[in-house]
Order: structure tokens, then C-alpha cells, then sequence
């Protein structure tokens, strides 16, 4: 008697690490820890190009939130059994390589830099979403209970990141950059 098909509860950890399934799992970690170690960096410097109180501080406390995310991530990995490891996010580097650029195509001390700012924060914002919204259906598809919490508790920042800016923006920035 041979049965090919394992039932679903013979799905065992080790059977599932060697899932194709898991591995893009896994891929899709490293890359979006490497777009978080990365944003680390990049964050402070949107925070001093930034005029507006309000700008700088939500992105000052984005960037807190950040640090969580990166150890959240390592918080994963070591739930998953596996080595932290990052992997260049080709995305990411576009991403912030735009904000760069915005920043050096504005000038300094306006609103107009500063709804640059927002739209370059808010990319890389929605390339999280849809991050994490993968990653927290993937772990739960695999069972990964805790790593879907976890996860989904970053998802839910990113959002709120999100909509903070959307309503900075359209409360006051977007308004002051037109008079510029
Ligand atoms: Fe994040």
C-alpha cells in the first residue's frame, strides 16, 4: 500500500519548509526586511527635508514604528526557524531613490517639497501594504499562526501611516503648496 498524497495533517513543518510555497514565503520575508532596514536609513533624512511640524513628526514616529517592523521581522524568522537574512528589494531602492530626487528637485523650507514628501512616504507606504497584506495571508494559509499576528500588527501601522498622511495632505500641505 503506497499513498503519495499526504493528508493534511502529515503536512509536517519539515514538509512544509521544503514547500515551494514556503519558499516564496521566505523570499518575500527577505525582501521586506530588506526594504525595512533600508527605510531606517532613509527616513531621518525625509524627516530633516520636511517644513511642516506636523510632517516631520509623523514621519519621526513612522520611523520608530520602522524599527519595530525590522524586529518584528527578526521575531518571524527565529519563530520560522531561520536565519535573518535580507534581500535587496529592487523596489524599495527605486522607491526611496524617487524620494532622493524629490527632495533635490524642490527647494527647501516649502510645502510644495513638503507634498513631494508625502507622495514619495506614501509609495513606499502602499509597497508595504501589499507586503504584508501577502505575507499575513500566506502565513495564515500555512499555519503560521503567530507569524500572521505578528505581521498583520505591522500591516495595521503601515495603514495608519497611510491615511495620517492622506489627511495631512489634504488638510493643510496640498493647500499651502498651491499658494507657493
Ligand atoms: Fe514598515
Amino acid at each position: 500500500m503506497t499513498t503519495k498524497t499526504p493528508t493534511a495533517s502529515a503536512a509536517s513543518s519539515k514538509q512544509m519548509k521544503n514547500s515551494k510555497f514556503h519558499k516564496l514565503f521566505l523570499q518575500e520575508l527577505k525582501d521586506i526586511y530588506w526594504a525595512e532596514k533600508q527605510l531606517v536609513k532613509a527616513l531621518p533624512k525625509m524627516k530633516d527635508a520636511s517644513t511642516s511640524l506636523k510632517l516631520s513628526k509623523a514621519i519621526g514616529s513612522h520611523l520608530e514604528e520602522t524599527e519595530e517592523h525590522v524586529n518584528r521581522l527578526e521575531k518571524v524568522f527565529r519563530l520560522l526557524d531561520e536565519r535573518a537574512q535580507a534581500k535587496k528589494c529592487e523596489a524599495m531602492e527605486g522607491l526611496l531613490a524617487e524620494a532622493t530626487t524629490i527632495v533635490e528637485d524642490t527647494k527647501s523650507d516649502t510645502m510644495v517639497r513638503d507634498a513631494g514628501i508625502i507622495i514619495a512616504c506614501q509609495k513606499v507606504e502602499h509597497y508595504e501594504i501589499a507586503s504584508y497584506g501577502s505575507l499575513v495571508e500566506l502565513a495564515k494559509k500555512m499555519e503560521h499562526t503567530e507569524c500572521a499576528r505578528v505581521l498583520a500588527q505591522t500591516l495595521e501601522e503601515e495603514k495608519k501611516t497611510d491615511k495620517k498622511l492622506t489627511k495631512l495632505a489634504e488638510s493643510e500641505i496640498n493647500e499651502k503648496a498651491l499658494q507657493e
